[in-house]
């Protein structure tokens, strides 16, 4: 199976997880996977919270209805995509920039259901470079402290240029290489410690609840 093929059976496997009328959606290829199966049970569902403007163009586009996230009070489930995952649930999240609406979006959900091709399942997290958003002021004065935290950080640029890239929020991010991260909790606790950081791309404080990876052998749950 391809890599596509293995997002798409995770992101068929994850319908069986909605529940509750409003739907926490996130961000990436996998998600857009999911995105397409929601939208055969729209009927089904009150409308979504998206995790980013992309999310929120592609769930408009299937006629589902996308919410303000200051108009709803609580979300039963997110789903969504990660770089990384741990048999613990914690994740590296932000390839896809989105990190900072996806942890929002997560935070007010009882449930996180993370859905991603087998190959995302690691160890020991750190060999995807951590996303880390920033205010554009700071991304200097940030990245210094995070190579004092044994990074090497590099700022991500808008493809094709030599200019920085500008997330959803007006922010910018910084591609941190070369940690073993080996206290997860520790870690994004000490990152979100530093001025000028929005957010960071750990999540570990707040994990996945519920894990479903593609593989070759079929859809592997873990809990
Ligand atoms: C976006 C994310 C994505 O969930 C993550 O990058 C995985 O993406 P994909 O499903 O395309 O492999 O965190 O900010």
């Amino acid at each position: 199976m391809t890599q596509d093929e293995l997002k798409q059976a995770v992101a068929r496997a994850a319908i069986a997880h909605v529940e509750g009328d409003i739907i926490g959606v996130g961000t990436g290829s996998t998600a857009n996977f999911f995105i397409d199966e929601l939208a055969k049970i729209k009927h089904q569902i009150k409308g979504t919270v998206a995790s980013s403007e992309a999310t929120a163009a592609r769930l408009a586009a299937h006629g589902i209805a996308v919410l303000d996230l200051n108009d709803v009070a609580e979300i039963a489930v997110y789903i969504d995509g990660a770089d990384e995952i741990t048999e613990q649930g914690a994740m590296i999240k932000g390839g896809g920039a989105a990190l900072t609406r996806e942890k929002i979006v997560a935070s007010v959900s009882k449930k996180f259901v993370c859905i991603a091709d087998g190959s995302k399942l690691v160890d020991v997290m750190g060999k995807f470079p951590l996303p880390v958003e920033v205010l554009p002021m700071a991304r200097n004065a940030v990245a210094r402290q995070l190579a004092a935290l044994g990074g090497q950080p590099k700022l991500r640029l808008k493809a094709g240029t030599d200019e920085a890239f500008v997330t959803d929020n007006g922010g910018n991010i910084l591609d941190v290489a070369g940690l073993a991260i080996t206290d997860p909790k520790g870690l994004e606790a000490q990152i979100n410690q530093i001025v000028g950081v929005i957010a960071v791309g750990l999540f570990a404080a707040r994990g996945a609840d519920v894990c479903l990876l593609g593989t070759a052998d079929g859809v592997r749950t873990l809990t």
